[in-house]
């Protein structure tokens, strides 16, 4: 089937900053009789961040999931770069999850880990970096995130926003391609979302591409280059973050606007 073959690679080697580097063909996943994905064509580019909106269970955090391995689709592709992965061994997607990192919808620290035992632990699994190496890439990430401070501390010393920002802290700390970002600032006041946006845009300004799932409109107004919209197991309207800011399609105003959950 030509749709399933990696093809779109014209604008690739012309254009680096267009090049997708994930694209997702024909997606279909369902629990039982819940068909949440049917049928998600979706490419992410290189350098871009594109935020996935939908309502609450459309399948916006399975999505992402699926983008590392963690959920397996019953139909459909998903390459990184050239690789498909969905039919990848867990052994095999270790190395995709070292260049696309997951930034969890409820920060996910180890409770009895201090921060920089937390930050660290990615590094001494995944490189071959030395003890004091390590100790000064967790303080420099810390301080990208404006928590200096606080890495002899665990995860309940620290409020809520502090433990989302070191969530942020350890998934950026391996320097990913990628990042994934399920709701990243939401529930957040507005210093600590402003020091999650802050970090986002660092990033996409130093070229990590990124996806993100939010229905903060501020934090999606703020970074997103493209909007694509789930609905009924459908990507059912994508474009760029201004055209659809103004957009009078009443699936997209109603988001926008709240009129839709
Ligand atoms: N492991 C699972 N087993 C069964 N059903 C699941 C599983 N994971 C997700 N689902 C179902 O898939 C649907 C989509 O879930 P998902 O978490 O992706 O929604 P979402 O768009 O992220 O919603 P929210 O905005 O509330 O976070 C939901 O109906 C959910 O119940
Ligand atoms: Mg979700």
């Amino acid at each position: 089937m030509a749709s399933t073959q990696p093809t779109s690679d014209k604008g690739r080697r012309n254009t680096g900053e267009q090049a997708p580097v994930i694209r997702v063909i024909g997606l279909a996943k369902s629990y039982g009789k819940n068909a949440v994905h049917k049928d998600i064509n979706l490419m992410v580019n290189n350098g871009e961040i594109l935020t996935l909106m939908g309502g609450s269970g459309s399948g916006k955090s399975v999505l992402l999931r699926s983008l590392i391995g963690l959920e397996k689709p019953d139909r459909g592709e998903i390459y990184f770069h050239d690789q498909e992965i969905t039919q990848l061994s867990e052994e095999d997607l270790i190395s995709v999850r070292k260049r696309i990192a997951y930034v969890f919808q409820y920060g996910a620290l180890f409770d009895s880990l201090t921060v920089m035992e937390n930050l660290a632990y990615p590094l001494i699994e995944h490189t071959q970096l030395d003890e004091k190496q390590i100790r000064d890439k967790v303080l420099e990430t810390l301080k990208k995130l404006n928590l200096e401070g606080t890495h002899n501390l665990r995860p309940a010393d620290l409020s809520g926003g502090m433990q989302r920002r070191v969530g942020v802290a350890r998934s950026i700390i391996m320097d990913p391609e990628i990042i994934l970002y399920d709701e990243p600032t939401t529930g957040l006041d507005p210093y600590n979302s402003k020091q999650i946006i802050n970090i986002m845009v660092q990033l996409k300004n130093s070229g990590v591409t990124a996806v993100l799932v939010t229905h903060d409109m501020h934090t999606i107004f703020a970074v997103s280059d493209r909007i694509a919209f789930l609905k009924d197991g459908v990507i059912a309207v994508e474009g760029a973050a201004e055209e659809l800011r103004t957009s009078k399609n009443p699936l997209v105003h109603g988001f926008i606007h709240g009129d839709t959950m």
